[in-house]
């Protein structure tokens, strides 16, 4: 690929010879200033202040995560929303959702403005902030879920934790639904897994690490697809990490229910297996669950009984990872190499198209959180929220090269083939790998 040197005022972009959702070859004309795709034709745009030969890649609407972990405020030392917002980009993401689980909780709306302001001050990626469920994530008292939803609010969780209290749970599912705001469920019966830090299997067994139980999710998620069914309101599940997961979403998916779900692409590509190292970048939460799971959960996304791919984004310092299984903290930071692992799981494999890929990484994540401007068709008059993939450019992941503060990389010296080259929001480059990275 050839940039061509940059005007002063750069006022149009070409991005010649590139595929659209990995279909036929066109030419696309952005609008800079306005931030929005100005045409779209079949000869290259030659005279734009600046022109992109795409070489046939492939471009995919700006990917949406709806949930990373940016650590600010409190952990600026693992992560800040400017860093989170590099890695963001570098992973294709225009638009992610962080969350509450700072220090402090974002449970108050200034808190929330807050950080919706300095992701816009930095201008990489559209940072919303989630709001907490309940007051410091202590599982006891609700947050105004009104006052913070007339702000930048769409999404409230206590993720990291679970709104264990049923009656407490009842109450958000109520006001979630009279504000019109997604509450998202981190679902972990948190008696059942006390002191735990593995998947309750074999491995776990043989290895002397306390398990972490299916039912300790599943009968959460159970709990609230009923109280969806009774209360309604848009409930999302975090991170789905098993079997049972998926049949309860389909169940209630068949009967009518309205939820939605996600699930991390660890979960999607990585096993219990992966404990024999001892490793602490491998703890995680839910933890990472056995083969049988993985198919399920693949199969679920593939039809749509899981809505989206969410990177759960999770930074921690080597401190808190490079330690004893047990102790090391749970979490594994995913947004760099997130659309490599699911090129690699769906379309290298055959399972599904780039299509697909724009659906459950953009289009349905922006749907679900109603945002208006991320996960639009590429299409004249819309948004410039773009990133640009090459599909055969072999890379080996490496946390010290990415952007992320933090280096908790699961996928450490793993070779993948897909790779994001570029990033645009609203028609400003955000991304642009180099030249040694791109090939
Ligand atoms: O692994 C995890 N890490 N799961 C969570 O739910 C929270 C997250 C974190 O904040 O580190
Ligand atoms: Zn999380």
């Amino acid at each position: 690929m050839r940039w061509k040197e940059r005007s002063r005022a750069v006022a149009t972009l070409a991005l010649n010879n590139v595929r659209p959702y990995g279909e036929d070859e066109t030419n696309i004309l952005i609008d800079v200033d306005a931030g929005v795709i100005d045409s779209i034709g079949d000869a290259p745009f030659t005279d734009a202040a600046e022109v992109v030969d795409c070489g046939g890649k492939v471009l995919l609407p700006g990917l949406v995560d709806v949930h990373v972990h940016l650590r600010e405020p409190g952990r600026e030392d693992t992560e800040t929303i400017a860093t989170g917002s590099d890695a963001a980009a570098a992973g294709g993401f225009t638009a992610v959702f962080t969350m509450a689980n700072t220090q402090p909780v974002i449970d108050q709306p200034f808190l929330a403005d807050a950080v919706w302001e300095k992701g816009q001050a930095y201008g990489k990626c559209d940072v919303y902030p989630v709001g907490s469920i309940s007051k410091g994530l202590g599982g006891e008292t609700l947050t105004e879920i009104g006052l913070m939803s007339r702000g930048h609010v769409r999404m409230f969780s206590d993720d990291g934790r679970c709104v264990n209290d049923p009656q407490l749970m009842r109450r958000a599912i109520e006001y979630a639904k009279a504000y019109d705001v997604v509450l998202a469920q981190h679902a972990e019966d948190h008696r059942m897994t006390e002191g735990s830090c593995a998947h309750e299997g074999e491995n776990a067994a043989r290895l002397g690490l306390r398990g972490w139980p299916r039912v300790a999710e599943e009968s959460i998620v159970a709990r609230d697809l009923i109280m969806t069914r009774d209360y309604g309101g848009r409930y999302h599940l975090c991170h789905a990490s098993t079997e049972g997961t998926v049949s309860l979403l389909r169940w209630a998916k068949e009967q009518g229910i309205d939820v939605t779900a996600e699930v991390t692409p660890h979960h999607l590509l990585l096993t219990d297996e992966k404990l024999e190292t001892y490793d602490g970048v491998y703890r995680v939460n839910p933890p990472l669950r056995e083969n049988k799971d993985t198919f399920a959960l693949r199969d679920a996304l593939l039809d749509g009984t899981i809505d989206v791919v969410a990177t759960d984004h999770a930074p921690h310092g080597s401190e808190d990872k490079c330690v004893e299984f047990e102790n090391a903290k749970p979490g594994m930071i995913g947004l760099e190499t997130s659309l490599a692992i699911i090129a690699h799981i769906f379309v290298e494999s055959g399972l599904a198209d780039w299509r697909f890929v724009a659906k459950v990484m953009s289009e349905r994540p922006a749907e679900i959180l109603r945002l208006s401007d991320h996960g639009r068709p590429i299409a004249v008059g819309e948004p410039a929220n773009l990133t640009l993939v090459d599909t055969q450019a072999p890379w080996t992941a490496r946390g010290e090269e990415m952007a992320s503060k933090s280096k908790n990389t699961p996928y450490e010296g793993s070779e993948f083939n897909t790779r994001v080259t570029a990033t645009w929001l609203r028609g400003k480059q955000t991304y642009e790998a180099t030249d040694d990275q791109k090939n």
